[in-house]
């Protein structure tokens, strides 16, 4: 890699002389401003290497079980809610709800909550848990990032979050209807590195894992919209647990979209080779640290 010559301008002599400048004016490395790199761009295009599935409703569609079940029990929507500075008066919009991995524990603590997701088998889930616990201040909406939010009647709430859901081709456009659906504050969550990805599954599947752009790409882009946020970090160690190693096999393959005989056989047999039974319940014999960034930002303040 070239250096960075910040000599330029200055007279040439023998102790001022760097042995760069003999590298000829036009292969010199010209750091890029940061305010005009193109970030929604850059996510877009990392997005697209991304080796885990996309995530089209059919697919969310698919793992709404699984998810729901896994989710609930995870140390993340604890973390989460520990970080929000919860208001009992807050209205609430949760943008990628899924089940309500969020909006179920948060729904006693605030006034209302709109939920929003692509699926509708994710939304059914979330209104059978409403039903089972006598929930009724939240409202669900089957709906998308791309989606004209007005036409959906989304409207103007207190706080907006978006956690683990920022599944689009725009990441500018969703991050600035989310911000606008905010009167007092937003909160974006995202991976770090891997993210939730297992990447010992990928290796023996013989798959590359791309996990997509992390927090900090996010992080950039928002700077250049002109959003100074504030990030803090949530990590566990994953605590999956499954049924059995049939169960394992189904929430795995699905979430993997596992589509080959040859691919289902390697999963099995990694399955078989990893799994251990504790308590009743089958979980991954090694300890797997996740770690998620949460962004946020104050509208008042901004
Ligand atoms: C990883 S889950 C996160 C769910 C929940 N917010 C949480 O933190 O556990 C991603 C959610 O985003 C939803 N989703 C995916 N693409 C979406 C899109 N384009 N617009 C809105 N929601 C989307 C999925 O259906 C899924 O429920």
């Amino acid at each position: 890699m070239k250096h960075i010559s910040y000599l330029h301008g200055l007279p040439e002599s023998r102790e001022t002389r760097n042995p760069e400048d003999d590298v000829p004016r036009e292969e010199r490395y010209v750091p890029p401003d940061i305010r005009e790199i193109d970030w929604n761009r850059i996510c877009w295009e990392k997005r697209k290497q991304k080796s885990s599935p996309t995530g089209a409703t059919a697919y969310w569609d698919k793992r709404a079980p699984a998810f729901a079940r896994n989710s609930s029990k995870s140390d993340y929507s604890v973390k989460f809610l520990r970080l929000l500075e919860v208001k009992p008066h807050w209205t609430l919009l949760d943008v990628g709800c899924a089940a309500g991995t969020l909006a179920i524990p948060l729904a006693e603590r605030v006034k209302r909550i709109t939920a929003m997701d692509i699926s509708g088998n994710m939304l059914a889930l979330l209104r059978e848990r409403c039903a089972k616990s006598g929930i009724s201040n939240i409202q669900t909406v089957q709906g998308a990032w791309e989606d004209d939010w007005n036409a959906l009647g989304i409207g103007e709430h207190d706080v907006a979050l978006a956690s683990r859901s920022l599944i689009t081709e725009d990441f500018e456009s969703a991050l600035t209807k989310l911000d606008r659906g905010a009167r007092k504050r937003v909160y974006v969550s995202t991976i770090v590195g891997d993210g939730p990805h297992d990447r010992r599954i990928y290796r023996a599947l013989g798959r590359n894992l791309n996990p997509g752009p992390d927090y900090i790409y996010l992080y950039n882009l928002l700077y250049r919209m002109g959003i100074r946020a504030n990030v803090n970090f949530i990590s566990y160690q994953e605590r999956n647990s499954y049924e059995s190693p049939d169960d394992a096999y189904t929430h795995l393959s699905a979430k993997l979209e596992v589509a080959t005989r040859e691919e289902g056989e390697i999963l099995r047999s990694y399955l078989k080779e990893n799994l251990v039974c504790h308590e009743g319940k089958w979980m991954m014999s090694y300890p797997r640290k996740i770690s998620w960034a949460v962004i946020w930002w104050d509208k008042e303040k901004a």
